[in-house]
């Protein structure tokens, strides 16, 4: 008797200790960037599949920041084989982050199963990205690195030891009574018996997120020509047809630089053999050939499940999964012989002859078309954990392809994760409601990725032009007509304004690349939210006590913004959907300009404006400063020298970082690049200058001669 009860005694103590939360070491691992592990974290993760290094001397730039927890507040407890974790929240912060979201931008309160898969039209965390990776507006960031379905609850649920418990209400009269009870933490469930974590610094939300692209390895930085203008043709275009294309949009004066070709330029789709089809390419060398001799890249569709006919089916077939993914076979990707054998067959047949890159289709989901979670991998490695990294693996590997040639690619992928920031993929999908896209666009900012709105077919002409405005302010100018055959001049009312919207996005080429160096530089993501911009804090609810009413600009501040955006350093864009007449705009505090006009717009302030249909509202920062250069069908060739426009805006004094190198190797890797400094200064007489530094020795220079355009009038 005696006996069981120390037995029973000795299970409670062991089982209470068990379950208690464990104190983490949180150890510096870069400037400003934590990590503390807790249990036996699977030796696969996010950051092992991709390859992720941190860039460090963009992390060494930014200084070391404070530790945004109190020491034992992040709480971590392994129970049944899992990790339970828990970060504290205050009543004022507000969360952003948890992947690419479609239909939301705040996610505290939110429930969520960060999963890889195609969107379903609703933000539940199965989408093309679930980084599980979130920012907080207080300044700071949590990345939790881990291949497995992570259950989030951000800011939820109730805990009874919460320092700040949700009060009891009566809700037959209390009108205050919440159906949703205040909750101070982000609790998350891995199914996993350890777990790898880390918090970022900030002090800015934007801190928080660039220290962790950083930690990633940095954006990417594509190709000049990745930044033009892309069509993809039809499914079952032939070579000749491509190049009529390409003809055709020479002749009628819209720019193009790269055509994807869709499953059809291959002999069987899908499953796919990943050769050529003889009669529709009867010969693929002299046709690459002849497209980059018209000044066009190539671009083609893949999914890595591959077919019977394939070439190398036999040689390939010992490496595959249990369960086949459109009646094809799935490569794993974690064993080294499959590897060779797969992106070699690619170098052979289609990288060494020029194409530029692929799109690498179907590796999100959905659950009907992907492997079930009871597949097996050779590499022993999980169904559930092939399936959150394995566009990683197609990404990297794909990738190296072309780092052996110095060739850069510029593609497009239709899942990422973290570890995946720094793969030239941007990614896209089936899904087409235009403002969701917009949202997501926002939450790419946040996500470590980048994304498409492509514009692929339109019930109307205005449906055509306002989809077309906004993906010219995007990562990829791109037509998707692999269904629907559409080109720019489709929609013949508005085919002029659509060649004007093309023309402007290669004027703005240098501005683009400059923004995509500090995404690889510095972490700053091209396209990202209004919650990142300075001076836009939701705690604008303290300056404004009592008199919120009054203040549109503080209530609307206050709300998620998911219909504007910032692209680049200086633009806001706010584009008007189909059907839409005038919107309503918030600018933020400090002066901002009519991006068309260098008219003065406003401050802080929300407006409404009209723009009619030929135009999408975009507004620059005071003292903006954007290098044009004169439109153009195609992207500046290697080591092209081009002349520059450089646009000044507002009344401000500023500088501006101009990035430049060849535009198309990897040899910036070896500092082959420079930024030159263009400074805008008031001179004696009190008008604004402008210079820009000399090119640096020994490094590419593109830049021919410069003209200033002082968009106020001085
Ligand atoms: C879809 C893809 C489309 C197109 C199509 C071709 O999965 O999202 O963009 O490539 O496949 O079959």
């Amino acid at each position: 008797m005696k006996l069981t009860r120390l037995l029973i005694a000795v299970f409670l103590i062991f089982s209470t200790f068990h379950l208690s939360a464990q104190q983490l070491k949180w150890t510096t691992v870069a400037p400003g960037v934590w990590k503390a592990v807790i249990g036996k974290p699977d030796a696969y993760n996010l950051l092992t599949a991709s390859g992720a290094k941190p860039y460090v001397a963009g992390l060494a730039k930014m200084g070391s920041g404070n530790f945004p927890f109190l020491q034992g507040e992040i709480a971590a407890t392994i129970n049944d084989g899992k990790t339970y974790l828990r970060f504290p929240l205050n009543k004022e912060e507000q969360l952003y982050g948890f992947g690419l979201n479609f239909q939301t931008v705040h996610q505290r309160g939110r429930i969520m199963q960060l999963h890889v898969d195609h969107y379903g039209g609703r933000d539940d965390g199965r989408t093309h990205s679930p980084t599980p990776f979130y920012v907080s507006s207080k300044g700071y960031g949590v990345f939790i690195n881990s291949s497995r379905y992570i259950n989030v609850y951000a800011g939820s649920a109730a805990r009874k030891d919460s320092k700040n418990p949700p009060v009891e209400k009566d809700r037959n009269t209390d009108k205050s009574w919440q159906a949703h009870p205040y909750s101070d933490a982000v609790e998350m469930l891995v199914p996993a018996a350890g777990v790898e974590m880390y918090v970022f610094a900030g002090p800015t939300t934007l801190d928080a997120v660039r220290r962790f692209n950083l930690f990633n390895g940095g954006g990417p930085l594509p190709p000049r020509w990745g930044l033009g203008f892309t069509q993809r043709v039809k499914s079952l275009y032939t070579s000749e047809e491509v190049i009529k294309e390409a003809q055709t949009f020479e002749e009628k004066g819209y720019p193009l630089d790269f055509i994807g070709l869709e499953p059809g330029w291959q002999s069987k789709s899908y499953p796919g053999t990943f050769e050529w089809d003889k009669s529709r390419y009867p010969q693929p060398a002299s046709f690459v050939k002849q497209m980059a001799d018209m000044g066009i890249r190539l671009n083609l569709w893949i999914n890595p499940y591959f077919s019977k006919s394939a070439s190398f089916y036999n040689a390939l077939k010992p490496y595959t999964a249990s369960h086949t993914v459109w009646v094809g076979e799935v490569p794993d990707f974690n064993i080294p012989q499959a590897r060779k054998i797969f992106f070699g067959q690619l170098q052979k047949n289609q990288v060494n002859i020029g194409v530029s890159g692929y799109k690498i289709d179907e590796v999100d989901g959905n659950d009907h078309y992907l492997w079930p979670d009871v597949t097996t991998f050779p590499s022993k490695k999980s169904a559930e954990q092939m399936r959150q990294t394995y566009a990683l693996l197609t990404m990297r590997y794909s990738l190296e392809m072309f780092h052996q040639q110095n060739r850069r690619t510029y593609g497009l992928v239709r899942a990422n994760n973290a570890g995946g920031v720094s793969f030239p993929y941007v990614i896209y999908n089936d899904y087409y409601n235009h403002e969701d896209f917009i949202t997501a666009l926002i939450n790419s900012g946040t996500a470590g990725v980048l994304w498409t709105p492509e514009v692929r077919a339109s019930k109307t002409s205005e449906e055509w032009l306002r989809r077309f405005q906004t993906v010219i302010f995007s990562p990829m100018a791109m037509i998707n007509a692999w269904a629907s055959g559409t080109k720019p001049w489709s929609y013949p009312e508005v085919a002029e304004q659509v060649k004007e919207l093309a023309l402007l996005r290669m004027q703005m080429m240098p501005y683009w690349y400059s923004e995509f160096a500090k995404y690889h530089f510095q972490g700053t993501p091209p396209f990202r939210g209004m919650h990142l911009e300075q001076g836009f804090k939701p705690d604008v609810k303290k300056e404004t006590v009592g008199s919120l009413e009054e203040n549109p600009y503080a209530l609307a501040v206050l709300k998620e913004i998911k219909d504007q955006y910032m692209a680049g350093e200086y633009l806001l864009v706010a584009p008007l959907f189909t059907g839409q007449k005038s919107r309503k705009i918030v600018l933020p505090k400090g002066k901002w300009f009519d991006f068309y006009t260098g008219e003065y717009a406003g401050n802080g302030e929300v407006l409404t404006v009209e723009p009619g249909l030929n135009k999408i509202p975009v507004y620059v920062k005071d003292g903006g400063i954007i290098p044009m250069i004169k439109a153009r069908l195609h992207a500046p060739k290697l080591n092209e020298k081009v002349d520059l426009e450089i646009r000044v805006y507002g009344t401000k004094p500023s500088t501006y970082m101009l990035y430049d190198d060849d535009g198309e190797t990897f040899n910036y890797e070896k500092g082959e690049y420079s930024f030159r400094e263009i400074k805008v200064e008031r001179n004696t007489e009190g008008l604004l200058t402008g210079t820009i530094s000399e090119a640096q020795n020994k490094k590419p220079n593109t830049v021919g001669n410069v003209r200033w355009k002082f968009m106020m009038q001085q």
